[in-house]
Formats: structure tokens, sequence, C-alpha cells
């Protein structure tokens, strides 16, 4: 049998996964994305496309907000769904609703949010550190959708992970932990090459994901690169200097959902799409409206295209009321208003747009409970700050 790592990249038709990304990676985010790598392939690939992080007590609990954030496309396949969570049962109960319920093929954790919020408690890219649970996550997670998928007799929900390098400098735990999350059987492991310290200032780290490769090489599970991919380019350059069997792409794709087409034909030797000029972009900007206006209404739908506004529109030459009024739009006829006044024979910028957006805050110490640190095997004084870790939390 294949390892199940390399047969859900297999179902994408290209190693090329959406990371998630809280506020970003919707239904109707998710549907742009795949449609361009559909485009671009004759239908041929579309990659994998994983949900906004979800709160595995919210879903537990069942909450509205929660449950439509889970939704997905008729056609979307595999169904990726990301899960954060901090205590084993209870992310176990999540994975059991997802796989029990039949709503998703593909689980995802995440060990890597770096929001002081959630690292104060012990919760996102803290976490690996306290080794024992860390494992004991991973091991619920994976015991229980294999269990719950045979129960229906079904086909088994993968799982996977996601983390970031360490804490920081001195508190390396990727090794560690990805070795962990092979052995208690994770599908594959995609790794961030910055420590939590980092958040999303410097470059990330490439060698961290090749030495990781090297390291998961005796149990044959797939590691995924994730941090820095701008372009189609940087993808492809990754996979060459790392090895990895994939690549995880976050901010590069945030106003460029296109750069999946160009990713999809990429590793399938096809002519890659040009970059668009500002028709173009201006025509996919109405489409991710529309999208957002389905899936999230006519009130909330262009209320949330306001933050993508700014990276559509990176490096062009754009009046500024144009900017300012596109960014303060309370429908679609207003957006498309808009769009009609743009100078819209303006070919793609160049270098100058394809730089980092999106979160790019420079590092610092990163919040922690008090002593978090001192011991990898002590729990007991932090099940306190642990169990309040998933508490109003989104973003990673
Ligand atoms: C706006 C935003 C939201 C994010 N939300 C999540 C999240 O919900 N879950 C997660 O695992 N990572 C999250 N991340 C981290 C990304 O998935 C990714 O690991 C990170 O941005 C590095 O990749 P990149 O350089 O390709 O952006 C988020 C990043 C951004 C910029």
């Amino acid at each position: 049998m294949t390892q199940p790592g390399y047969e859900l990249l297999a179902r994408g038709g290209v190693p090329v996964v959406l990371a998630p990304m809280a506020g970003i990676t919707n239904r109707a985010f998710r549907r742009l994305a795949r449609e361009q790598a559909r485009a671009a392939t004759g239908g041929a690939a579309t990659g994998i496309y994983v949900t906004e992080m979800i709160t595995s007590r919210a879903l537990v609990e069942r909450n509205d907000e929660t449950l439509r954030m889970i939704q997905t496309d008729p056609d979307e396949s595999p169904r990726s769904v990301q899960l954060y969570g901090v205590d084993p049962a209870t992310v176990a109960a999540a994975v059991h609703l997802l796989v029990d319920e039949d709503r998703a093929d593909h689980i995802d954790l995440n060990f890597g949010c770096p929001v002081p919020k959630v690292t104060r408690k012990g919760g996102g890219s803290a976490l690996p550190w306290k080794r024992g649970l860390f494992r004991a996550i991973v091991r619920s997670a994976v015991t229980t959708a294999d269990e719950t998928a045979r129960a229906h007799g079904r086909e088994p929900v993968p799982v996977t992970v996601k983390m970031r390098v360490g804490v920081d400098d001195e508190h390396i735990t990727y090794l560690e932990a990805g070795r962990a999350a092979a052995e208690e059987g994770a599908a594959w492991v995609a790794l961030h090459g910055r420590t939590a310290s980092q958040l999303y200032g410097g470059t990330a780290d490439w060698t961290t994901i090749a030495r990781l490769v090297e390291e998961l090489e005796p149990y044959g599970v797939p590691v995924l690169g994730n941090g820095d991919i701008w372009t189609h380019r940087h993808a492809r350059r990754m996979v060459e200097q790392t090895g990895a069997a994939g690549v995880v792409v976050g901010r590069g794709c945030l106003g460029r959902p296109w750069l999946f087409g160009q990713l999809a034909a990429s590793f399938t030797g096809r002519d890659i799409p040009p970059d668009p000029g500002l028709r173009e972009v201006a025509a996919v900007m109405h489409h991710h409206a529309e999208l957002l206006c389905d899936v999230l209404g006519d009130v909330k739908g262009p209320r949330d295209f306001r933050k993508h506004i700014a990276w559509y529109l990176k490096g062009f030459a754009v009046r500024r009321d144009l900017r300012q009024g596109l960014a303060l739009a309370d429908s679609l006829d207003e957006i498309d208003d808009y769009l009609a006044q743009l100078e819209l024979d303006q070919p793609w910028p160049g270098e100058v747009s394809e730089g980092p957006r999106g979160r790019t805050q420079p590092g610092r110490r990163v919040a922690l409970p008090d002593g978090w640190l001192d011991d990898p095997d002590d729990l007991e004084g932090f099940l306190d700050d642990i169990s309040a870790a998933e508490l109003s939390v989104s973003g990673g």
C-alpha cells in the first residue's frame, strides 16, 4: 500500500498545498484558487486546499460559525480541514465529529500558531516543546480518525501535522516532534522554516526542511516545505534544494490566486500562464468578491473582500481615491463601479509586486507561561493555562 501522505498528495494531482490561513482560506478563496489550477491544467490537477484553522473545542460544541467554516464545495476533493487543539480528548472528539459525519477527507493539525495569546497559554507553536502532550494529541487524532472511518467501512482519513522549527533558537523542536509525529502515524509533516520567535520576520530557513526530510526518510513519511514561496519559481527551487515531497504556499497567493495555476502548470510540465495585467486582475477581483458574497452573504462578503484589495493592486498605478473607495465598498455593485474606473491597460508590474505581503512582523520573544521551558516533560503546573489556550483563538 502506498504511504497515506503520498496517496493524499497524489489526490491533488500536484504536490501543492494551500496553507491554512485564518480569515483567508474560506470556501470562496479555496474555490478561486482551485479554479485557477484546473484552468491551467485542463482539469488534470488541482492541489490541496486547507480550511482556515478550526478550534477543536468550538467544533465539538457545534458553534454555528465553526460549522459554517468547515463547509466545503461539492466538487472539493480532498476536503481538508485544519484543527487547532491543546487537549488530546477534545481533539479526538473533533476528529470523531469530522469523520463520523463524513465532513473531511484529510485533517491537518496546527502546531505552528505564534500568536501571543495562544503561546502565552502553551498552545500553538509553544506546544511541541511539551513533547508528551504533542505526541498524545497526534496519537489521539490519528487513532480516532482510523477507528471512526473503519466503523463506517470508509477509507482512512489521513491526519497531518504542521509546525515550526521550534520556540526560539535555544529551543528547537522540529526534529524530535517530526519523529514523534511519524511514529504516531501522521501522514505527512509540513514544516514552516521559522521559529515561533521569528514570527514572520527575516527569511524562512529551508535547510531545516532538508534536515527534516533526511530525518523522516527511515519512516517513509513525506515532508512538505513551507515558508517564503512567493512565485512558482520559489516552489520548484524549494523542492530541488530540500527534497521536500511538496510545498505549502501561504502569503504568496494573497492577491495572487493565479499562483495556483502557475504552480499546477509548473509541476505538471505545462506552459506556465503569464502573470496577468490589471484588466485580468480586476476580473479575478470581481470573481473573488462574487464568491465571497455567495459564501458569506451580501453584507459580510464585500466587507471580507476589503482586506484583499491592497494585495491585488500592489505594484499597479491606481488613484488613491479608487483604492480608498474599494477599501470601503459595501456591495458588489460598488466594487464593480470602482474596478471599471481603473486604468486597466497596465501590464504586470514585475518584481515590485512579488515580495512579502500579509503578515511580515519581525521576530520577538515568545510569550509563554512562566517556567514553560524549564522542563519539556513537566505539564502539571500548566494544565489550567493549556485548557484556556483554546478560547477565542484565530490565526496562525
Ligand atoms: C493571515 C494568515 C493567517 C494564518 N493562519 C494560519 C492558520 O489558521 N493555521 C496555520 O497553521 N497557519 C496559519 N498561518 C501560517 C501559514 O499557514 C504559513 O505557515 C506561513 O504564512 C508561512 O508560509 P508563507 O511564507 O508561504 O506565508 C497564517 C498566516 C497568515 C499570513
